[in-house]
């Protein structure tokens, strides 16, 4: 008899764990140790091999479960696509039923567990600076540990120039058309585009049609307000020339039924935070964790955020704040699902999860 040569899914997710310096972790990779996520030995008359960790730094990783992982010893979020792995949640069981509904009150802001909320740029009160109508969404002192978000908009004409500061800033343009300067150098830009700008560089938004432009600012580490600058500076670092993340069907990565896309990441120059945008279908998925905190927008639909004690409303225009570590869940309601923009931080992958 040939010996096993397939891994045995052990559980399909991820196993949150918290290492420490110095120490040697045997991760199982054949599954079939009693001692999840590590070997116990069982692999012997296998064709696997334990694979050994050993930890830098104290910190929270997840280990595969589902040992499908192409970055073992850790999870890759290929458990989503295993046929069946993929549960969904009962919005209808009795502890869903249970779940306390939060209404939208006159804030724009809807608490939910933890420092989770849901904001809604439609009820918000926007600031104005010249051409350009804004506010916060997500900053330190609204429980952000890792990033920043502002919700901004303008008719025909030119921005302020915002100034990146020391941070690294994504862009998500979700309406209209125009022009965008950073630091001297000029992109057209159209609806559901991500831009990057590197520290110390600058932008201005050129609106060059009747129509609203709409976007979002994303911060990397977060601060507490736009920085404002009176001149352009013409210091566009040209070693990360690629600055513009479209919309490509082909470069889709499927989970389940779900799809995500990254739009700004690592080649762009962006080291501190990865911008995706994806589609939601209509389910609940099941409760989960992630150890990245997110700011996720919601383009379209319509749907229930889920938290573990709290549920309120979400459409479009609203963004989930989701600090790391916190149980939730995302419903969506509606035929076409959810279209979903997230900057997520830290991490460069939406998909793991535990
Ligand atoms: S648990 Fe195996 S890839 Fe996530």
């Amino acid at each position: 008899m040939s010996a096993p040569s397939t891994p045995k899914i052990a559980r399909p997710k991820g196993f949150y764990y918290e290492v420490k310096a110095g120490q040697r972790y045997l991760w199982c990779s054949c599954g079939r140790s009693g001692k999840q996520p590590f070997c116990d030995g069982s692999h012997v008359g296998t064709t696997f091999k334990p694979v050994l960790f050993e930890a830098k730094i104290d910190e929270d990783v997840i280990f595969c479960g589902c040992k499908q992982t192409g970055t073992a010893p850790f999870c890759d979020g290929a458990h989503n696509n295993l046929p069946g792995s993929y549960s969904e949640d009962d919005p209808e069981s009795p502890a869903n039923r249970a779940t306390a509904a939060v209404p939208h009150g006159a804030d724009a802001r809807v608490a939910l567990d933890g420092a989770c909320y849901v904001f809604s740029t439609k009820r918000a009160k926007l600031a104005r600076r010249g051409a350009m109508a804004w506010c916060k969404v997500v900053t330190p002192s609204s429980g952000a540990q890792h990033q920043s978000q502002f919700y901004a908009e303008m008719g025909t004409g030119a921005s302020p120039v915002v100034a990146a500061n020391d941070r690294h800033t994504i862009l998500f343009f979700t309406e209209g058309q125009g022009e965008l300067e950073i630091s001297g150098r000029h992109f057209a830009f159209g609806p559901r585009t991500g831009f990057y700008i590197r520290p110390e560089e600058a932008f201005r938004v050129h609106n060059t049609h009747p129509l609203p432009v709409k976007f979002f600012i994303s911060n990397g580490p977060g601060q507490e307000d736009l920085v404002w600058r009176e001149d352009m500076p013409g210091n566009f670092d040209g070693t990360y020339p690629h600055r513009c993340a479209e919309v490509d069907p082909s470069q889709r990565h499927a989970m389940a039924e779900r799809f995500f896309q990254i739009l700004v990441h690592r080649a762009h120059g962006s080291t501190e935070m990865t911008q995706f945008i994806g589609n939601i279908p209509r389910s609940k998925a099941e409760p989960h964790k992630h150890l990245y905190e997110e700011a996720l927008i919601f383009l379209n639909g319509a749907g229930v955020v889920w938290t573990e004690n709290a549920k309120t409303e979400v459409g479009p225009g609203d963004v989930l704040f989701l600090p790391r570590k916190l149980s939730h869940s995302v419903q969506c309601v509606v035929d076409g699902g959810f279209d979903v923009v997230g900057v997520i931080c830290p991490g460069d992958n939406p998909s793991i999860s535990y």
